[in-house]
């Protein structure tokens, strides 16, 4: 039997955009996707949200009832989990980004 051992390598990305100061969220928009505080003008939907880039989806995790926030603008097969979301001094999402898979044989080579 040979042993393969995989290192998931994971990329913080921080998503800054120049904006304006904070302004209160629509009324009726959650204010909260599972453990992240979602500020505006981050908001889940386009109606809750500043713009585009601001869209936040939250879905339940494939498998589990967890709420997971990701990034509404990036591609659905391809979610970008949203780790924090903060708006001082600018708006930022914290993201996290699978970058490489890297796997090794027993005799720690680089395999595919
Ligand atoms: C989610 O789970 C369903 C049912 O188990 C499965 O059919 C579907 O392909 C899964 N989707 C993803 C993205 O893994
Ligand atoms: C590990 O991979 C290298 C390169 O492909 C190969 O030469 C070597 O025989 C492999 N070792 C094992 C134990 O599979």
């Amino acid at each position: 039997m040979s042993m393969k051992m995989c290192r998931l390598l994971v990329g913080l990305l921080l998503l800054a955009s120049a904006g304006d100061s904070v302004t209160g969220r629509p009324t009726g928009c959650p204010g909260r996707c599972g453990d992240v505080d979602i500020p505006y003008p981050f908001g889940i939907g386009p109606k809750c949200s500043r713009g585009e880039g601001f869209e936040i989806a939250c879905d339940t995790r494939n498998g589990s009832g967890d709420l997971v926030p990701t990034l509404a603008a990036a591609s659905k097969s391809k979610p970008v989990s949203v780790t924090s979301l903060s708006v001082e001094p600018l708006p930022t999402a914290k993201v996290m980004l699978p970058v490489a898979y890297n796997c090794y044989n027993s005799s720690g080579n680089n395999i595919d």
